[in-house]
């Protein structure tokens, strides 16, 4: 098939691991016969340095003709002054916004031979297979915001048809799994929270009564995806603590370099992006983990072009690889040896059947 795909490579290690993952699309197109065609476009802090704007018109419209967009990283201490007018983050979130992208799926997936790399025991981690659905365009990132000098204030806001929406994206995907649902909110204190828990009850007994659901306020969330983590399968939740949770998340994997995302809407161009962030500490010097970015780019096989067995090979590449005993220094254990992000990819690559 053929497609057009729109790379952000963005700041810091966005760079180094959208390389990666095109290598890999292409080496999938290659083998699979394929048409994949590129357009690279500026986002966060590297569009404010040429352009001035962290989300050009130019980006928004190579965007919106994409078959689908995949994104690096965005941010970095150049431009981290909180009260700059421009920030790189605001590209992001616009971008999210733009492309109508409210689910964000986040799967942890668990690869044996790292469970060295997590803080917790490995006896906790045997069997953690999860999902984060995290709602990705309402909530308090996109509230109004006020700001005097000694005053400041994020307003949080959801609409029934917000939460409606999210919460079958993730029912629909329990049904495929372990029929598990759990959703998080806090509905002891924010009113936001207590309508999620209604409309998510209401819809769940009405249309998909034949799942196990689970309700959990953030805080006891937060600890027993520390405590009990196999237990999870589909885990829904609203913007800002999902974006928390599935930080939390990546330590059950060993390190935020393994996690992949897809942001998916109703139509137009699903957002591919590892959760990690930009890592300017590491970035061109060639030693980011690619995982995420390459399991990114799976799940943009997967989701917007429809490639499932694409999509899955390239996931068992990465298995394969750290089966094979490959390690970035983010991953690396005593004994172990080091490669850069350019012999990983090539390992995986190499692992493609
Ligand atoms: C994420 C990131 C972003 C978010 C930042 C960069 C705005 O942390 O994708 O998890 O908070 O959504
Ligand atoms: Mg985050």
């Amino acid at each position: 098939m053929a497609a057009l795909i729109t790379l952000l490579p963005g700041d810091g290690i966005g760079p180094d691991v959208t390389a990666s993952a095109r290598q890999v699309l292409d080496a999938v197109a290659e083998r699979y016969g394929h048409d994949f065609s590129y357009r690279e476009a500026l986002i966060g802090g590297a569009a404010i340095d040429e352009i001035g704007n962290p989300l050009p018109d130019e980006t928004i419209e190579a965007c919106e003709a994409a078959d689908a967009v995949f994104l690096g990283a965005v941010g970095g201490p150049r431009w981290s002054d909180p009260n700059a007018a421009i920030r790189p983050e605001q590209g992001l979130l616009e971008l999210r916004s733009i492309l109508g992208v409210y689910a964000n799926l986040r799967p942890v997936r668990i690869y044996p031979e790292l469970a060295g790399a997590s803080p917790l025991r490995a006896e906790l981690l045997d069997g953690v297979d999860l999902i984060v659905v995290r709602e990705l365009t309402g909530g308090i990132y996109f509230g109004e915001k006020t700001r005097t000098s000694d005053s400041a204030s994020d307003l949080c806001e959801y609409t029934s048809g917000e939460i409606e929406r999210i919460v079958r994206v993730a029912a629909r995907l329990a049904e495929g799994r372990r029929g598990k649902l759990c959703s998080v909110d806090k509905a002891n204190v924010l009113e936001t929270s207590r309508l999620w828990r209604d409309v998510t009850n209401r819809l769940l007994g009405e249309e998909f009564p034949g799942l196990e659901v689970e309700t959990l306020l953030v805080d006891a969330a937060a600890m027993h995806l520390l405590s009990r983590p196999a237990e999870f399968d589909v885990i829904v939740t609203e913007n800002m603590f999902g974006d928390i949770l599935t930080d939390e998340a990546s330590m059950l994997a060993g390190s935020l370099g393994m996690l992949p995302s897809a942001s998916l809407g109703d139509s137009r161009a699903g957002l591919y992006e590892p959760i990690h962030g930009s890592a300017p500490d590491i970035a061109g010097q060639g030693i980011a983990n690619p995982c995420a970015a390459i399991a990114s780019a799976a799940m943009l096989l997967r989701h917007s072009l429809g490639l499932e067995d694409e999509a899955s090979s390239v996931e068992s590449a990465i298995a394969d690889t750290i089966s094979g005993g490959a390690r970035t220094a983010d991953i690396l254990a005593e004994g172990e040896t080091r490669v850069s992000t350019d012999q990983m990819t090539a390992e995986i690559i190499r692992c493609l059947s």
